[in-house]
Parts: structure tokens; sequence; C-alpha cells
């Protein structure tokens, strides 16, 4: 059964490329998964597969189980440690991913794919992959409103349903909604409006719309400065009379911590054993620890944990299952 175990669907949508729909993605898993949810993003934008370089794990692969392919770890779910136990009660649920980044050897090898292609490896991607127990399956889309979102969109609507009613009796995945990601600069070509249309047309609900790269995070104090014009999609939301979820600064730690800068030295993976002295101690850095810890540190956290228990509590207000 497609989607077996996955309770929620919500789909991160914008209308243009590079606006953060990929990274409000993950932060979004991560902050879902630090209320305890177990998290599986699946990235279908198939022309630029962005999720296994944003979650450190570009050389992973796609492992096949007997119940479809397997889905690549970011993280595992665990108790709140006794050392960590004061700042966190709630224990972390699991985070795994699925992109097409895991199967192709070239990246862009995607590029060259025609609509008929593209249409036939995301119903597989929907279909194939086996979540197992997942709170949430948070679906990365390419830009726009394209083939491959009409392909989606069909494909999730025999899947899943948008009635909570509906999905716990029937036992099927619940189509929460839609995440409406845009920036101050892309508001003013209303690709939020497209894109509320196309959850209008598709009739998946609108969870809400988060602008990003609104004003500037300062590194050292996480003070929001507004550089750019900001509170274009708050408006373009009002207009709308859909949900505003809030705004997302441009968060320079958070860049850094997901295009890796934190190891100069280490971009190749040689299999060096000859170095036998030194591999008992382990450096002092405490960025290796999991992502999901670092994130949590961050400025950005705050944020997206506002948006994933808006997201957990509207969901748990109609759904009386846990
Ligand atoms: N709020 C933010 N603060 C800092 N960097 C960001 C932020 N949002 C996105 N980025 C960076 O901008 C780039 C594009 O974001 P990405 O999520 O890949 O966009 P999209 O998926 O919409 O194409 C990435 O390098 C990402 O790390
Ligand atoms: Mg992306």
């Amino acid at each position: 059964m497609p989607l077996d175990g996955v309770k929620n669907i919500v789909l991160v949508l914008s209308g243009k490329g590079g606006v953060g729909k990929s990274s409000v993605t993950l932060q979004l898993a991560l902050a879902l998964s630090l209320q305890g949810k177990s998290v599986g993003i699946l990235d279908i934008d198939l022309t630029g597969p962005s999720i296994p370089r944003l979650v450190g794990l570009e050389g992973a692969k796609i492992t096949q189980s007997p119940g479809g392919w397997l889905p690549v770890a970011v993280h595992d779910a665990a108790q709140p440690t006794d050392a960590t136990s004061s700042s966190s009660s709630h224990p972390r649920g699991s985070l795994r991913c699925m992109s097409l980044g895991f199967l192709l050897r070239d990246r862009g090898d995607a590029v060259i794919w025609r609509g008929p292609k593209k249409t036939a490896m995301i119903r597989q991607f929907l279909s194939d992959v086996a979540w197992g127990l997942t709170d949430y399956l948070l679906i990365d889309t390419p830009p726009g409103t394209s083939d491959e979102h009409i392909a989606l969109a069909e494909q999730l609507l025999t899947l899943s349903t948008a009635d909570a009613a509906l999905a716990a009796q029937n036992n099927m995945p619940r189509l929460t909604g839609a995440v409406l990601v845009t920036t101050p600069q892309a508001v003013a070509t209303s690709d939020v409006r497209k894109e509320a249309n196309f959850c209008v047309k598709t009739s998946i609900p609108v969870l809400g719309v988060i602008e990003n790269m609104s004003g500037y995070a300062c590194p050292c104090c996480g003070e929001v400065s507004n550089l750019f014009s900001s509170g274009g999609g708050e408006v373009m939301a009002q207009q709308l009379s859909i949900p505003f979820l809030g705004k997302v600064p441009v968060d320079v730690k958070f860049g850094e911590l997901v295009e890796g800068k934190m190891e100069p030295a280490s971009d190749d993976e040689d299999e060096e054993e000859e170095d036998e002295g030194k591999e008992a101690q382990p450096p002092a850095e405490p960025d290796l620890r999991p992502l999901v810890e670092r994130y949590k540190d961050g400025w950005s956290y705050p944020r997206f944990e506002d948006f994933a228990k808006t997201i957990i509590g509207g969901v748990q207000h109609t759904d009386r299952t846990s």
C-alpha cells in the first residue's frame, strides 16, 4: 500500500526557485522532529534536488527492501538524554529523506528529462518508498506550478484525502495542506497568488504563507533588521484570505549550517587507514553533533518551532486520534 504508515502530508510550494523552499522544508522537518514527530522529506524537485546537499548526505545511496525503496536516515528518534534534558523535554522524532539526488550519479542527469519521464518518476516516488510510521511527510516541490505539480496533485488525491475524518476512517494519509514560500522580492510577481490558485484548483488546503529572507538576522545576537522590504507576503496573504505563518529573516548561520562551512579540509572522503595514532581522539568540535542538534541552537529555530506547532495544532484540531 503506497504511503503506508504516513499520517500527514504537507506540500511546500513556491512560484520561483531560490526563495528558500528546500530550506524551509528542511527547517520545518527539523522543527517537527524536535516536537517529537517522525518526519520524512520527499524531494521531488527533479531538476534541482537539493535536499541531499542540505542535509549533508550527498553521497548516500538508496537501498531496496521488499517493501520498496528505503529512505535515507538523517537522524534517528531519540529520548532526551540526561545531559540535555534540562533544555529539551521532548523526545526527538526521526528524520528520513528521499530524493532523486540519491539515485543519480550525476546531478546533471535530471535536467534532460522530459515531462512523461518526470511524471513517471514522481508516481514512483509516491508509491514505491517504504516510509514506515511517519507523522509528517513533507514534499519539497519544484518551483512554479508545472506538469510535475499536476502529476503530484493528481497522484496525491488518489492516495490521500484532505478530509481528516475520511483519512482516519480509511486509514490513509491526510493531505494536511500546502505551505507557500515567498520572499519580499518574489511577492511583487504575485507568485503566491498563482500557488494559491493552484491549491484551490487541486483542492489542496493552504496551511499558510511563509515570507523567507525577510530582513536580516544579526549573526551575533539574532536581532533582525529590515535591509530589504518586508511584509509583502503578509499583505498578499491577507488579500487572498489565507493564513500568514510568519517571516523568516536571512540567517547567515543557517546558511553555513547547511552549506557545510564547518570542515574546510574534508570535502574529500579518502579512506586512509594509515594514521593509526590519531583515531582514538575525537576532535573537540561542537559541530559534529547531528544537524538537528546544531540547528536547535540557531536563531531560526524558534520561528520554525512556532510554524511546527501551528501545523501540529491545526492537525490535532480536527484529528482526535492524538
Ligand atoms: N532564511 C535563510 N537564511 C539564510 N540562507 C537561506 C535562507 N533561506 C534560504 N537560504 C539559502 O538560499 C539558497 C537557496 O535556498 P533553497 O532553499 O535551495 O531555495 P529553493 O529550494 O527555493 O530553490 C540556499 O543556499 C539556502 O541555504
Ligand atoms: Mg529547492
